[in-house]
């Protein structure tokens, strides 16, 4: 008998579609009137079917037994600090999430290749994890948090650190502003994101914590190299005004990065001095500013800056006229 070449069609605009079959039972409304947004509602349920969906997106590695983590074993103050670093970290995720899609816009825009955005894509799915791993760690350090302390886990609307990207018919403007973007959140702050989390993982006393930032750690990896090959693939593209923009973006970039990574300690107060990173005293996956601001400069001079070079741009230039203060 002839194949009915239609009853795909019949099937599809019949009743019995199956997106409209079972709707997922809502687990629980979105709160739009409460008066914080905070880390709980952004890890809060929403359907069984969205929550299988984003496990089985999330899930790679085994997930850590938050329900494991007994806060009673530790110091109060240790567990505020731990959940004010970790709610931090959470929603510096959840900005890569948005600096990531905006990127992906740009590039599908732009036209590029598909491979660069598959790979993007990966990156995005990374980042939503860590946003989960980060703010349940978070909570777990400080249950009592959401009740007691509600402005240490607040949520903020994520703001990109550049300008919006321009518009959908300017392909050459399109490629130079996804270049500056993954310059800034690939190939300066993932490269910086990895030692840190290394050193994390060096000084976490705790299993749970250290499961988590091992986690982290293993993508944010992934992340830089990706930024460091995007940006090789894109910098050839740009003519002289446009990298000439990208150089002044790299220039601004540095200064925010110093501003916001080193808490206050000058590249003069440190230079000459070793950091030493040890496992000893209880640590919930903290480092002291100072710590920070070690990494930052180090990691830079040593990795991002001569990367940099490498791809023909003035790093060393940009470094030394970076915004101050
Ligand atoms: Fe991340
Ligand atoms: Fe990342």
């Amino acid at each position: 008998m002839e194949p009915d070449v239609h009853e795909p069609e019949r099937a599809l605009s019949g009743p019995s579609r199956p997106a409209l079959e079972g709707l997922s039972h809502v687990t629980a409304a979105i709160d739009v009137d409460a008066p914080l947004v905070g880390a709980a509602r952004m890890i809060a349920p929403t359907t069984e079917r969205l929550a299988r969906i984003h496990r089985q997106q999330i899930e790679r590695d085994r997930w850590p037994d938050f329900a494991a983590f007994d806060p009673g074993r530790y110091e109060p103050a240790l567990r505020r600090d731990a959940a004010r670093q970790w709610g931090a970290r959470a929603r510096a995720e959840h900005g890569s999430v948005h600096q990531f899609s905006a990127v992906t816009r740009a590039l599908c825009e732009a036209r590029v290749g598909i491979e660069l955005l598959g790979a993007l894509s990966r990156l995005i799915t990374d980042e939503v994890r860590h946003v989960e791993l980060c703010a349940r760690m978070a909570l777990a350090c400080h249950p009592e948090g959401p009740q007691d302390d509600p402005q240490l886990f607040r949520w903020p609307v994520p703001r990109a650190p550049w300008p919006a990207a321009p518009g959908p018919d300017t392909q050459l403007d399109l490629l130079a502003w996804a270049a500056s973007a993954i310059l800034i959140a690939c190939c300066i702050g993932e490269t910086i994101s990895r030692p840190m989390l290394e050193g994390v993982v060096l000084v976490t006393t705790d299993p749970i914590a250290e499961a988590v930032s091992r986690q982290i750690l293993r993508d944010e990896h992934l992340h830089a190299a990706f930024g460091w090959d995007a940006l090789a693939l894109l910098l050839p593209a740009l003519d002289e005004p446009r990298r000439a923009h990208v150089q002044a973006t790299l220039t601004d970039a540095l200064g925010g990065f110093e501003d916001t990574a080193t808490g206050g300690h000058l590249i003069e107060s440190i230079a000459g001095r070793e950091l030493v990173l040890t496992r000893g005293a209880p640590n919930l996956g903290t480092l002291t500013s100072e710590q920070y601001a070690f990494i930052f400069y180090a990691t830079l001079e040593q990795e991002v800056l001569p990367a940099i070079e490498a791809l023909g741009l003035d790093a060393r230039r940009a470094w030394a006229e970076r915004p101050r203060g």
